[in-house]
């Protein structure tokens, strides 16, 4: 039986969903675009591209943006020397700039600090706290600024920073973590489990690739399973959104980041939720490694202690190195999306990142590559293709006809096309 029917999740159950909703994250504000962010916009485009080819009628809304409250961007525009708002506006254009350059169809380009958003946020709060998940406490722990988490014994390690100091830092991201004590708000994680185990186990394509969906259960059935701190004193970040009726706290930044989607479907539009009962809940929400934690447990509970679906599937792609190494600042190997056009072009760029990224294990990105992969796909093979197609041996009158979209329904439904469609459909489970 249909689990979402047996528990009655919409809070807006008036209007069929007729809208599909794809996602891209949207990136912090403290610094500039990279390949990986490019990465992640160009195959959820992809995907929504090919889902209006498919289905010519279907209403597609696709949201990206940029995620702007938080300590993380409080340190960058004080590092910079510039007030917040400013920061957040100039670096928030350069994200808006990646998806025009590049052709990243998006109907919706949220940020957190527009007004619509804030109004969802406190509204999605109010939700939670009156269902009962929310309670106050003293939390301590270990918290990295740079992953905006709060992180347990189990998942730190012991490095040396660049002087040679002992740190404490995240294992799998590396970044350091200080320790924190102070007086936050909770949400009741662990009384979601069983829901959340439902949820990963009803249907094994929620997260692809799979290897992502058991990482998830894993970490679902792992006995440590803490709830999660969803508020921050705003003495220390203010930079963020009040919690409603206590200005001494400030929501915790991924549950405001996390709210974007909600927003993006319309959640505080005040139309009585017509347009949120069509949308919701997202069809594909694609997203890096980095952030499964936060997509694939916290969000689908806030949502179910909100009693509002969870998405419907979640693409969780890898990352992208240089040199075998990650993309870093510190490192001083980004690589910027803009500077490469100027040589591969805006399509040449997203040819190569969708041709040759794999979304379940890391890819290493060299221009040799691109520059290979460029020349002998695009330029030998499709553009001899497309030259002789074009030429007056085969076409003598050099006419050329515009395409009549009826072929694509007239291909689609022929015998052959639909054992190849097959054959593809079954790789996934192939190889993964
Ligand atoms: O985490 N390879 O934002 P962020 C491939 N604001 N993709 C990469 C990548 C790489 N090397 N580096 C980054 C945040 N990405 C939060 C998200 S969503 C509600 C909030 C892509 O600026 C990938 O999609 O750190 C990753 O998940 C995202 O950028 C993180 O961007
Ligand atoms: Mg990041």
């Amino acid at each position: 039986m249909w689990y979402w029917t047996l528990f009655p999740l919409r809070r807006f159950s008036t209007q069929a969903k007729s809208i599909n909703l794809y996602t891209t994250p949207i990136y912090y504000v403290n610094a500039n675009p990279h390949i990986g962010h490019l990465y992640s916009s160009v195959i959820a485009d992809a995907l929504q591209r090919w889902q209006k080819v498919l289905n010519r009628g279907a209403t597609v809304k696709f949201s990206t943006g940029t995620d702007e409250h938080g300590s993380k961007i409080q340190q960058a525009a004080n590092k910079n020397n510039v007030s917040l708002q400013d920061y957040c506006d100039a670096i928030s254009t350069q994200y808006k700039k990646l998806s025009n350059h590049f052709s990243v169809d998006y109907t919706n380009f949220i940020r957190t600090t527009c007004e619509e958003h804030q109004r969802t946020v406190e509204a999605f709060w109010k939700i939670l706290e009156q269902n009962g998940h929310i309670y106050s406490s003293k939390y301590s722990g270990w918290y990295c600024v740079s992953d905006e988490t709060f992180l347990t014994e189990t998942q730190l390690k012991e490095s040396v920073d660049a002087r040679g100091q002992r740190v404490i830092v995240s294992a799998e991201s590396g970044h350091p973590v200080e320790w924190t004590e102070e007086l936050n708000y909770m949400f009741r994680l662990r009384a979601f489990r069983d829901e959340l185990k439902y949820w990963l186990t009803r249907d094994a394509a929620i997260v692809r690739p799979r290897k992502f969906q058991k990482m998830l259960l894993d970490a679902v059935c792992d006995a440590d399973l803490p709830d999660v701190s969803v508020s921050r004193p705003s003495a220390r970040v203010h930079w963020g959104i009040r919690v409603p009726g206590d200005g001494t706290q400030t929501i915790y930044v991924w549950l405001d980041a996390l709210a974007n989607y909600l927003t993006v479907a319309g959640y505080a539009a005040g139309d009585g939720g017509e347009a949120f009962g069509r949308t919701w809940p997202p069809d594909v929400q694609v997203i890096g490694k980095d952030i499964l934690k936060f997509h694939g447990i916290y969000l689908p509970a806030f949502l179910m202690a909100a009693k509002l679906e969870p998405p419907r599937s979640i693409l969780c792609h890898s990352h992208w190195t240089v040199d075998g190494e990650k993309m870093s600042k510190s490192k001083n190997n980004v690589v910027c999306p803009f500077d490469r056009t100027e040589t591969y072009t805006a399509d040449g760029l997203r040819y190569f990142l969708l041709r040759e990224g794999v979304a379940h294990s890391d890819g290493n990105y060299s221009d040799t590559k691109v520059i290979r992969i460029l020349n002998s796909e695009l330029a030998d093979t499709l553009g001899n293709l497309l030259s002789r197609c074009c030429g007056t041996a085969l076409n003598p009158s050099q006419v050329f006809p515009r395409i009549e979209t009826g072929a694509f329904d007239k291909v689609a439904s022929l015998d052959v096309t639909k054992k190849l469609m097959e054959n593809v459909a079954s790789l996934p489970g192939t190889f993964m």
